[in-house]
């Protein structure tokens, strides 16, 4: 009895090893094919399961010569695609295989390659499976494939045009404005030390992507709701929490984004039970954000069923009214669907634009000279003018071509939220690529990432100049805006791809870069994705932010504070030397708290660094107005 349990047992073992070891086999046949860099890896990095036995595998790969582990096995570490970037590409080889048992992936930062995968949409479609955490409030956009994600994608993108953007312009204007006299403080003359940018930062992407996902005017403490709104919107801007919550609603949406990690991982009736400090405050968040949601929707279909017309930017409304309108016919989104695609456009859309704004104040403050070549940009521009009147069809292309534009569009080549977008070939099917004239065969089932990290400082595609910062051979590293100036290495654009997407999937169409400006080869900038599956809020996104930025930088500058070196009476006595001195130590801390970002849902500083800075009225400046680096 026990023999043939025994034996038994030997013939499982001996049949999984067998089976590994034959699919391992074939995928290093099929990698060797593609006549691309490959390396043996022991276990694939999205095998969960698989990480949790590193303790017994890596020393045992170890014990191999060194050429086969150590530049490679950066890759079973937590973002690595923003701390290595371009750096492990040189290693490796620019599209790189990694093969363990389970799996082959194909990383790249080859331009040619990536746009050629992101212009196949069929061919390469998404890995839904890493994305299934983001369909917990149901279907949407962004887990979904094939014709489901047609249908969700189709109705949608109907909110994307630029009227909405237009109304988003505005919004975005005036929750600045809320925002700086925040900043500016009760006397409005604003010189002093803020600590919150971070936090401001979220709470103005908040907003906007409140109004943005359901047409909400949302509120800064220093502000009072306009008489002429909503009744029925006042129960979601209330600082109180209104009845049957614990909440009000921007807490519960901001705490629940903020505790998205948890929540997307733990299941609820498992939270719910949970003593911890923050696993009580993540399911109070959630629990009170779902059941706005619902609210919402209720409302919602009141308004279309009363006949209600629409009133500015408002997904979840517009979701509502295809599903519940008149013009309900043809597909339909669920209620589930509904809540899942307004919820899932609040974790695409807060915070990268946060981060990005976040990033580029800073940065902004790092470079003194770079914020007065920006100001001269919006004097020009606007002059003094209200923000108010600014025009939106009027500044939007030249606003989008000046220095504004190009310190954001900066930000997102450095630090892009997205540090890699996932792919993959469909099962059943290798395709077949070129890459630098060769023709590359990726086998039937890989797994791609494209790293855009990485493609975005391959010194390939970029005009560069040696690094004023470090001093390294090239800039490529440092946030340097002038480089969308820098039209000498004007890139190849428009060739034609066979077999690429032709359908409109909306979203904005236009030109990513404008005629006179640098222009980045296709695939080499690519922080919105592109192709079919491109980012549906990037016209929203850059629109809010140009905004955001504009409104600050016209009337104000924005300075690192130096108070941890010198006291306000210390700075007053100092002369020029002295001050460009103690600038210069804010700035080395203050970039060094920048290097050491990490991405976990998205790219962001976590922890506890705290960069200090003062807003200060245009022409009271201690040191921006004349610092010369
Ligand atoms: C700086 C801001 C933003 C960045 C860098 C960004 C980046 C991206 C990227 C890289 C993707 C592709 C993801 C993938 O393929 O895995 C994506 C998709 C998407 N983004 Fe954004 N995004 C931003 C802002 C927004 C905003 C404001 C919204 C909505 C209001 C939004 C809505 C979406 C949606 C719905 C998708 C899925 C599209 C589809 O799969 O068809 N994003 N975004
Ligand atoms: C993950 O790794 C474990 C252990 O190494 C293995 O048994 C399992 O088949 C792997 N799963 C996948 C999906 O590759
Ligand atoms: C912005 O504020 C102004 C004045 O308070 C108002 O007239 C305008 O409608 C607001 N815009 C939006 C989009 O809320
Ligand atoms: C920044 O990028 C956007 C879109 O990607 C483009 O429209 C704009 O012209 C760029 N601006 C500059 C100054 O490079
Ligand atoms: C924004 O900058 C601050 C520095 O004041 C930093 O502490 C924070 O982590 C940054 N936030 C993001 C989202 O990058
Ligand atoms: C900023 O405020 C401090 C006192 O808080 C004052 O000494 C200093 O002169 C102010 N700077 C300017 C430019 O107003």
């Amino acid at each position: 009895m026990a023999l043939s349990v025994l034996l038994l047992l030997s013939a499982v073992v001996a049949y999984s090893i067998y089976r590994t070891l034959t699919r391992f086999i074939s995928n290093l046949a099929a990698a060797k094919r593609t006549g691309l860099p490959y390396y043996v890896i022991p276990c694939s990095p999205f095998n969960w399961t698989g990480q949790a036995f590193r303790f017994i595998y890596m020393p045992l790969w170890k014990l191999f010569p060194r050429r086969h582990w150590e530049n490679v096995q950066v890759v079973l570490t937590a973002d690595w695609h923003y701390r290595e970037n371009h750096r492990i590409f040189e290693k490796l080889g620019d599209s790189f295989i990694v093969i363990s048992p389970g799996q082959v992936i194909l990383y790249t930062e080859n331009a040619e390659v990536i746009h050629q995968i992101t212009s196949k949409r069929e061919q390469f479609p998404k890995p839904t499976e890493s994305y299934k955490l983001l369909s917990q409030y149901g279907e949407n956009v962004v887990t979904t494939e094939g014709a489901e994600w047609r249908m969700h994608r189709k109705i949608t993108s109907a909110s994307f045009n630029e009227k909405n953007a237009a109304l988003v312009f505005h919004e975005s204007i005036n929750q600045t404005q809320g925002l700086v006299s925040q900043w500016l403080g009760p006397d409005d003359k604003g010189n002093k030390t803020i600590k919150t940018i971070e936090h401001d930062t979220m709470a103005l992407m908040l907003h906007i992507i409140g109004y943005i996902g359901f047409g909400l005017k949302l509120l800064w403490p220093v502000e009072e709701l306009p008489p002429d709104i909503d009744p029925k919107l006042v129960k979601y801007s209330t600082l109180h929490p209104p009845a049957g919550h614990t909440m009000n609603f921007v807490d519960s949406l901001a705490k629940s984004l903020e505790n998205i990690i948890i929540l997307l991982i733990v299941p609820r009736w498992i939270l719910n039970r949970l003593p911890f400090k923050k696993t009580k405050e993540a399911a109070e968040a959630q629990n009170n954000c779902m059941g706005f949601m619902h609210e919402f929707l209720h409302d919602k279909i009141d308004d279309v069923n009363q006949g209600n017309k629409e009133v500015g930017m408002d997904i979840m409304g517009q979701l509502v009214r295809t599903s519940y309108g008149e013009k309900a016919k043809g597909a339909t989104l669920t209620d589930s669907e509904i809540i899942g695609n307004a919820f899932v456009m609040l974790v695409a859309g807060h915070e990268t634009t946060a981060n990005i704004m976040n990033f580029t104040l800073l940065e902004l403050a790092n470079n003194p000279p770079v914020q007065r070549a920006l100001q001269k940009d919006l004097d020009n521009l606007f002059g003094d003018t209200d923000p108010q009147k600014w025009d939106y069809e009027s500044c939007i292309n030249p606003l989008m071509a000046s220095l504004v534009a190009a310190c954001m569009n900066e930000t997102l080549r450095i630090v892009p939220p997205v540090v890699d977008i996932p792919k993959r070939v469909t099962p059943g099917q290798d395709q077949a690529i070129v890459r630098d004239g060769e023709k590359v065969v990726i086998p039937q089932d890989t797994f791609i990432g494209l790293t855009v990290a990485a493609v975005q400082r391959n010194p390939r595609y970029w005009p560069s100049k040696p690094s004023k910062i470090t001093g390294a051979e090239n800039d490529m590293d440092d946030w340097v805006p002038e480089r969308w100036y820098r039209t000498e290495a004007t890139a190849s654009d428009g060739d034609c791809i066979e077999g690429a997407d032709t359908e409109d999937f909306g979203g904005f169409a236009g030109p990513d870069t404008s005629a006179q400006l640098f222009r980045p080869a296709q695939g080499s900038y690519i922080p919105f994705s592109a192709g079919a599956r491109s980012c549906l809020g990037r016209r929203i996104a850059q629109v809010e932010m140009v905004a955001a930025l504009s409104v600050i930088f016209q009337k104000y500058s924005l300075e690192l504070a130096v108070d941890e070196w010198a006291s306000d009476d210390e700075v007053k006595l100092m002369s020029r030397e002295q001050k460009a001195k103690v600038y210069k130590k804010a700035q080395g801390k203050s970039r060094e708290d920048i290097k050491s970002a990490t991405s976990l849902l998205t790219l962001k500083m976590h922890g506890s660094k705290v960069i200090p800075v003062r807003l200060v009225k245009r022409g009271e400046e201690r040191f921006v107005s004349w610092l010369e680096s």
